[in-house]
C-alpha cells in the first residue's frame, strides 16, 4: 500500500479538506496520503475502535507514538498515524514528543518503562511505538526482544548516518586550486582550510535561542549559552572554525569528544530551528555543518561527508553517549534504523503491530517525501 505514496507524491494539488489541512501539520504528505486512502479504501466513514489492553480489567489506553523533531521519523509518524486513523479507525492516536530514537538503550527504556531487560514491571510506558530508532551495527537488543518486554517490527529505511559536511563545490575547488583533499577531517587540521570556515560570532548569536534546548545543552559539558568550544579554541577562538548544529541532543556529546579527541580547532555552534534559514543565507560562502542522511538539509545544498577515523572494535557509540571522558574519537557508524514496539501492542492489537511491520520507504521515496515534508513546512 506504502508504494502507493511513490505514485502520489508525484501529483500536486490543493483541493483537499480543510479538516486535513488542521489536523495534520505536515499538510503536503498528509494531504497526498488522504487522496490515495480515499481513493483505495473508499470506506467513507471507519467504525471507530479503541486500542483495547487486556489484565484483570480492560483498559482503553490511547496508542502513543514517538515524535521527533528529525523529519524523516516525523514523516514515517505521520503516515502510521494517518494509517491507523484512517484504515484501522483507531480515534485515539497520540504522537508524544520523544527525543530517545537516536540511543537504542533509550528508546527500549521509553517503550518499556524498564531500565534493563531483566524487569517484571507492568506499567504503561510513555511511548508504546517508535518508527525510527537508531541501532549502531552489532547492537544486541534480542534480550529485550526475549524477554518479551518489545518487538522488533523491521526496518523503517536504509540506514541512517550522522556526519560532518561541507559544501561539494567548496571541497571541489580546494582541489582544483590547492590538491587539498578536503573530504576527510584532517583538512580541518589546515589553516588555510580552517581560515575559511570562520564565521561572524555575533551574527550566529542573534540566530541562537536556547530556550528550544536548554536542558540538552545542559547535559553536554562545556555547553554554554548555545556553544561549545574545542580545548583549543577556550581562550580565543580565531583560529577555530565553526560546526553549524541545530539541537544538542543530535549527538552533542559525541561530537565534543570527537573535537577534543582529535584535537580540532572547532568550536560547535547550535542553532537549533533557525539552521536551516542560517545556511540558506550563506550565499557561497563555505560552512562546515553537522548533518546526516536522511535529512532535508543535504537535497538543498550539494553537500559533501568529511570522512574520520574508522572506530576500533573497542569503541561504542553507545557508550559514548553517556561519557564524560574524551573517550570517542572516530567516525559515526552507519545506523540501522529500525521499528519497535511495547510487546503488548503485537499482544493486543495484532493489526496495529501488523500495519507497522508492513511501512518501508525505499530510499527513492523517502527522498521525495523529505523534499516535500521542507517545501510543506512542518511544525
Ligand atoms: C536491572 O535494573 C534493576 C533496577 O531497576 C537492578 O536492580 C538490576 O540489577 C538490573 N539488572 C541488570 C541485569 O542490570
Ligand atoms: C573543478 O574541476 C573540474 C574538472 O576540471 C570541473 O568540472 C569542476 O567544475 C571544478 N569545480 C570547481 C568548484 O571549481
Ligand atoms: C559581524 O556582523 C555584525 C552584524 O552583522 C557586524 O556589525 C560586524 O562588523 C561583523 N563582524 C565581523 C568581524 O565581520
Ligand atoms: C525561543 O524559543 C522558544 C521555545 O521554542 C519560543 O517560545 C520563543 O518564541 C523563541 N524566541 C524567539 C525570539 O524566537
Ligand atoms: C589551533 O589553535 C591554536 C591555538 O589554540 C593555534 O596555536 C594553532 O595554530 C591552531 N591550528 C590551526 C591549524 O590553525
Amino acid at each position: 500500500m506504502i508504494a502507493w505514496i511513490f505514485l502520489f507524491v508525484l501529483i500536486t494539488t490543493d483541493v483537499f479538506p480543510g479538516r486535513w489541512k488542521q489536523r495534520i501539520k505536515s499538510p503536503v504528505v498528509a494531504a497526498e496520503l488522504y487522496f490515495i486512502l480515499s481513493f483505495y479504501f473508499n470506506t467513507g466513514h471507519t467504525a471507530k475502535r479503541h486500542f483495547k489492553l487486556y489484565g484483570n480489567s480492560i483498559s482503553l489506553l490511547p496508542l502513543k507514538v514517538s515524535y521527533s523533531r528529525r523529519a524523516s521519523h516525523q514523516i514515517s509518524t505521520h503516515v502510521l498515524r494517518i494509517l491507523l486513523e484512517e484504515v484501522l479507525g483507531y480515534e485515539d492516536v497520540v504522537l508524544v514528543s520523544d527525543d530517545s530514537g537516536l540511543s537504542v538503550d533509550k528508546a527500549l527504556q521509553t517503550l518499556t518503562g524498564c531500565d534493563n531487560h531483566s524487569c517484571l514491571s507492568s506499567v504503561v510506558p510513555d511511548v508504546m511505538i517508535n518508527t525510527e530508532v537508531w541501532v549502531p551495527p552489532g547492537y544486541q537488543y534480542n534480550k529485550w526482544v526475549d524477554s518479551r518486554l518489545v518487538d522488533e517490527a523491521g526496518t523503517i529505511s536504509t540506514h541512517g548516518r550522522f556526519g560532518w559536511y561541507l559544501p561539494t563545490s567548496f571541497v571541489e575547488s580546494l582541489w582544483n586550486e590547492s590538491r587539498i583533499i578536503a573530504d576527510n577531517w584532517r583538512a580541518l587540521e589546515l589553516q588555510s582550510v580552517l581560515g575559511q570556515l570562520l564565521c561572524n560570532t555575533s551574527q550566529l548569536n542573534s540566530h541562537i535561542n536556547i530556550t528550544e534546548y536548554k536542558r540538552s545543552c545542559e547535559d553536554i559539558v562545556g555547553c554554554i549559552n548555545g556553544w561549545l568550544h574545542g580545548a583549543k579554541c577556550r581562550d580565543s577562538d580565531k583560529h577555530c572554525a565553526v560546526l553549524l548544529a541545530d539541537f544538542p541532543d543530535h549527538y552533542g556529546s559525541v561530537i565534543r569528544q570527537q573535537i577534543n579527541s582529535l584535537g580540532l580547532n572547532i568550536s560547535v555552534a547550535w542553532l537549533g530551528s533557525e539552521l536551516e534559514h542560517v545556511i540558506s543565507r550563506m550565499e557561497g560562502q563555505p560552512f562546515l555543518l553537522l548533518n546526516w542522511e536522511p535529512n532535508t538539509v543535504s537535497r538543498t545544498k550539494q553537500m559533501t561527508r568529511l570522512s574520520f577515523p574508522p572506530c576500533s572494535a573497542s569503541v561504542s557509540i553507545i557508550k559514548a553517549m553517556t561519557s564524560q571522558l574524551d573517550y570517542y574519537n572516530c567516525d559515526f557508524p552507519p545506523s540501522h534504523l529500525r521499528k519497535f514496539a511495547w510487546r503488548k501492542i503485537q499482544d493486543n492489537a495484532p493489526d496495529v503491530y501488523y500495519l507497522l511491520s508492513k511501512i518501508y520507504f525505499d530510499k527513492d521515496t523517502l527522498d521525495i517525501l523529505l523534499r516535500k515534508h521542507k517545501n510543506g513546512g512542518v511544525i
